[in-house]
């Protein structure tokens, strides 16, 4: 992966007051980044999975909303705070299930309610400033989780991870990678098995492409060969990231996840998930409660090839997401240390 953007997948140019990130739709095949400065635009890079990653999506949603409304020309501070509260509400409705999302646009609400006495010019600033933080702190929880979570990548272990938790899903590190980054860092030779991620390919098209520009060495493989890998020994463990933590611990994370776990814990294999505090939901009790994001057909049925994958007008099941129970989670790596959630 060239230095894109400093090393950084997305950023908040205050200067240009302008959003910019990596376009993960248009990965490996061409690197482009976008310039976003308006709520629609904002908009459709989430939905559209131009930008993708549980805290991917929050910094956005913050930058977006700090760009947006610095845009915003009205005078009245009542003014302004009501079009906050249409901008908030409406990037909130780009995708239901990455906690990060809401919780980016839960604290950019704050800095509006905390402080009802600044003029416009003064609130704007504050927003820009509270969204670079975002930013900032992103950076700071991706490492914690590396150096949090090395410890469990030793020299020569064969890792299996689903989707894309790397540093394109996040502003730098990632999650679930940022242990193997750390382990590689450290010297271990780490393998990488990335399941490709069916059906937008995630984990071929970008955890296989940041991982082999970091030099790591990297095995693709379909969905369903995961299971017979595991089986024959394979595999020493899997790493995952979260879009959403219930209280409980049950994890939302790419469809596909759950099976692997159910797998691996058939066939002995430690299962770890690796999150930041902004994916758990505390009001959430458990994976029961998790809205999943269901998707268009047409990411099933014509994928990234140029022909069809199953014939026109045909009913497809298309969830985003699924839910591993707790109870199948050897532990969750967060910035702040690990948790064993069998202790839940
Ligand atoms: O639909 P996506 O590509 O946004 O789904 C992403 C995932 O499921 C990731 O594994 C999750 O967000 C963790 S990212 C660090």
């Amino acid at each position: 992966m060239r230095s894109l953007l400093d090393g950084k997948t997305l950023t908040l140019d205050i200067g240009r007051k302008a959003l910019l990130a990596v376009d993960q739709t248009l990965l490996p095949g061409r690197e482009e980044i976008l310039v976003i400065e308006d709520e629609k635009a904002v908009f459709d890079a989430i939905k559209q999975l131009k930008v993708r990653g549980a805290p991917a999506i929050g910094v956005a949603a913050a930058a977006g909303y700090a760009v947006c409304a610095s845009r915003f020309d009205v005078s009245s501070r009542e003014e302004f705070d009501r079009r906050c509260g249409e901008l908030s509400a409406y990037l909130a409705s780009s995708r239901p299930t990455a906690r990060n999302l809401f919780w980016a646009l839960e604290r950019m609400d704050a800095v509006l309610d905390s402080d009802k006495t600044s003029g416009v010019g003064k609130i704007k600033e504050k927003l820009l400033l509270e969204a670079k933080a975002v930013e900032e702190e992103d950076i700071a929880r991706c490492r914690a989780i590396g150096l949090n979570g090395e410890r469990f990548f030793g020299d020569g272990m064969r890792i299996l991870t689903h989707c894309n938790a790397g540093r394109l899903a996040a502003v730098k590190y990632g999650t679930a990678l940022a242990p193997v980054y750390v382990a590689a860092e450290k010297g271990r030779r780490v393998r990488v098995f990335c399941d490709e991620t069916r059906p937008l390919l995630q984990g071929a098209r970008l955890t296989a492409y940041e991982l082999v520009s970091a030099g790591i060495d990297t095995t693709v493989l379909c969905d369903n060969m995961a299971a017979s890998l595991m089986a024959s020994g394979g595999i020493d463990a899997c790493i995952v990231g979260a879009d959403r933590i219930a209280a409980n611990h049950d994890v939302a994370n790419k469809i596909g996840t759950m099976p692997l776990a159910v797998c691996a814990k058939r066939f002995g294999v430690p299962f770890y998930v690796a999150a930041p505090s902004s994916t758990f939901d505390a009001n959430c009790p458990t994976g029961a409660d998790i809205t999943i994001e269901q998707r268009d057909a047409s990411e099933v049925t014509e994928m990234f090839f140029g022909n069809r994958t199953a014939p026109a007008g045909v009913k497809v099941f298309n969830p985003a997401f699924d839910v591993t129970p707790h109870e199948l989670i050897t532990a969750i790596i967060t910035e702040e240390g690990v948790i064993d959630p069998s202790k839940t």
